[in-house]
């Protein structure tokens, strides 16, 4: 017994929980994912799966992602990046739902399976129906050799290495990076996107690990807000465009491992209804760092104040005007709006943990929860 718990510290490389290991190896894992896939001085993207299958996938009239839990958080990113990059429709459906729905899929459909484990039964057999019915499966997961990856017909691996910590967080971002890269070598295919901008976007993903670096600094202030909320019955996490997944993701992180309720919402549908529930109590994060919408993400933090929530501002740098509106504001380094959600989920991380930790529960295997759900 005594030399399983030394293992165990050893594979936790000094950290306290794999949870809290695993978030502070995302600038690595995203260095591995992109490594050999792209040169940005060079301006070209590789994803061999790509390569192999470049004629059917331009061809492809629709794209559907399909996922579960924080797989189809990243599913709905991936619709933001093909869609805006690659300019081809997208749909993202919980594989649980589109394998019982008798989903309309041809052959001019590509399917994107995504999963960290490869073993997510339902995602499984929503592979199962699509390659029925003729479609190109193409998946997207970290388990190598497991079982999604043996039913697709083309794939890439994110390369986050093992996930232990039961709420995923790693393996998230490097699903993102996939899904970027992806759109990218279509959009580049396609030419729907130009020469400098492709360059420019390649450029801020190299930078992103580094970014990274800096956001896990803002951990001790992280714990601080924590603190301040560990107590909360309730979270409401807001975002606009693709940091609406961002905001799903980070109300996920929080519900699975310290078991208070929150919900992610897209900024604007606050009006329709969780609006209701702020009140002085009632932490509500915004994710505002979009520079196309800043003007809105600002009035709906005004919204909020108007009713006394207390709100936590994930902000780019230099931020004064939300800054001087915020309770509390969480200022991360600038980069391409499209690649922030990479840089705008790890505070996120940090926060769920943090809460958790002071709330004492089991980070790393919150209870009813499990790493991979291979039954229905
Ligand atoms: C379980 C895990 C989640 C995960 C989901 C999908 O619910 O607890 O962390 O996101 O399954 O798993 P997959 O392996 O398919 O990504």
């Amino acid at each position: 017994e005594e030399l399983e718990m030394d293992l165990e510290a050893i594979e936790k490389g000094g950290f306290e929980h794999f949870m809290l290991k695993e978030i502070y190896e995302q600038p690595k894992v995203i260095a591995d994912a992109v490594r050999g896939r792209m040169s940005a001085s060079e301006g070209w993207i590789k994803l061999g799966g790509v390569s192999e299958y470049i004629n059917r996938i331009n061809q492809a009239k629709r794209f559907i992602i399909t996922a579960c839990g924080t797989s189809y958080h990243a599913g709905l990113l991936g619709e933001y990046l093909i869609e805006e990059l690659a300019r081809v429709p997208v749909e993202v459906e919980y594989a649980s739902e589109f394998r019982y729905r008798n989903p309309i899929i041809t052959e001019n459909d590509v399917v994107l399976a995504i999963s960290q484990s490869g073993e997510t039964a339902d995602t499984l057999a929503a592979i199962e129906i699509a390659k029925e019915r003729q479609a190109l499966i193409y998946g997207i997961c970290n388990v190598i050799g497991s079982s999604i990856p043996r039913a697709t017909h083309a794939g890439s691996y994110t390369h986050a290495g093992p996930e232990i910590g039961v709420a995923s967080t790693k393996a998230f971002s490097t699903q993102v990076v996939i899904l970027t890269l992806m759109a990218l070598q279509i959009a580049q295919h396609k030419g729907s996107i130009s020469t400098s901008y492709l360059r420019q976007v390649l450029y801020e993903l190299q930078n992103i690990p580094e970014k990274i670096k800096l956001t896990l600094k803002l951990d001790a202030q992280i714990q601080e807000i924590a603190s301040r909320f560990k107590d909360a019955t309730n979270f409401l996490y807001l975002g606009r465009g693709v940091n609406f997944p961002v905001a799903m993701e980070g109300a996920l992180k929080l519900k699975e491992i310290s078991y208070i309720h929150a919900e992610g919402y897209p900024a604007a549908e606050m009006k329709h209804g969780p609006i209701a529930l702020i009140d002085e109590q009632m932490p509500v994060v915004v994710l505002a760092t979009n520079e196309s919408a800043h003007d809105k993400i600002v009035s709906n933090i005004q919204e909020v104040k108007a009713r006394k929530g207390k709100v936590i501002a994930v902000v780019n740098e230099g931020d004064v005007e939300i800054k001087a509106l915020a309770d509390y504001t969480i200022e991360i380094p600038a980069t391409e709006e499209i690649l922030s959600p990479l840089l705008t989920v790890v505070p996120l991380q940090l926060l769920s943990y943090h809460i958790a930790l002071m709330r004492g529960t089991n980070v790393d295997q919150p209870r009813n929860l499990a790493k991979s759900v291979t039954v229905e």
